[in-house]
């Protein structure tokens, strides 16, 4: 596979998307490095969500390419799909748990499905998963209704990172918490970084994107039209981009 951008390890390039005859994404470009995030923002609507899903091929564009590592994963089928899915994590808007199982079952879900591990090894690494996301050995029998706004979005992720994946889609993390749950959420994002991983985080929140991102695009009138680094947009912020920040433009 010929790349447009050698150093990527995500690139999308030249991605259409419609539905119902509605044209969404009209040429959408970009690449991401390894280990680097991409705070990917626009407003309501624009289709960043469609994007992040077509990433793990739930979603298929009627043009464009999507390569992770070097591979394309539009013309992929749901076999090769669920081996992408294992490599890159989909943190869905509003957390996605299942409502009806414990936090243990929700967590121990992902490890049942894709390995072969004994049930002490998935309880440890529950255990495990639930220290890293500063939550209660207890929370693992609570139900996901049971937990505060906050609690569910780090189940959520938790529950993402259970496959330990290369790539973590973040959709609205932050959506709706309290500054301290937002902190959580941000250290968590940035200790996958530490080990790592490459991140697209899609949000309305302009100072998690500054906390964790590396850079930002604008998803506008179905393209990219903007694209900083973040160093490069503190030192000199755009007008198109200040007005996003400040809810003048969507
Ligand atoms: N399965 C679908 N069928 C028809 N239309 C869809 C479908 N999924 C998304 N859309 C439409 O595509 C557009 C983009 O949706 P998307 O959810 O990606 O927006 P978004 O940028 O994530 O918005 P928000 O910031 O509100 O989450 C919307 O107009 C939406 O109604
Ligand atoms: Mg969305």
């Amino acid at each position: 596979m010929s790349k447009k951008w050698p150093q990527a390890f995500i690139e999308v390039v030249d991605f259409h998307k419609s539905f119902e005859g509605k044209k969404i994404h009209q040429g959408v470009s970009f690449y991401i490095r390894k280990g680097e995030c991409l705070g990917l923002i626009g407003g309501s609507g624009t289709g960043k969500s469609v994007l992040l899903r077509s990433l793990v091929g739930l979603e298929k564009p009627e043009q464009g390419q999507i390569l992770i590592d070097g591979e394309d994963i539009v013309p992929m089928r749901e076999r090769e799909l669920v081996d992408i899915r294992k490599k890159v994590a989909y943190a869905f808007q509003g957390g996605a748990l299942f409502d009806s199982m414990t936090v243990y079952e929700n967590l121990a879900y992902p490890l049942r499905e894709h390995t072969k591990l004994s049930e002490p090894e998935i309880a440890q690494h529950i255990q495990d998963q639930l220290k890293e996301f500063g939550l209660d050995p207890s929370t693992e029998k609570q139900y996901p209704n049971s937990l505060s706004g906050g609690m569910q979005k780090r189940v959520g992720l938790a529950r993402a990172m259970m496959m330990h994946p290369q790539v973590v889609l973040y959709d609205e993390p932050t959506a709706g918490l309290d500054p301290y749950n937002t902190k959580r959420i941000q250290e968590s994002i940035l200790k996958m970084k530490a080990k790592g991983v490459t991140s697209i985080l899609v949000t309305h929140d302009m100072p998690t994107v500054y906390a964790v991102c590396d850079k930002v695009a604008l998803l506008q009138k179905g393209r990219i039209s903007e694209q900083y680094v973040m160093s490069k947009l503190l030192a000199e912020p755009t007008a198109l981009m200040t007005n996003f920040i400040t809810g003048e433009s969507t």
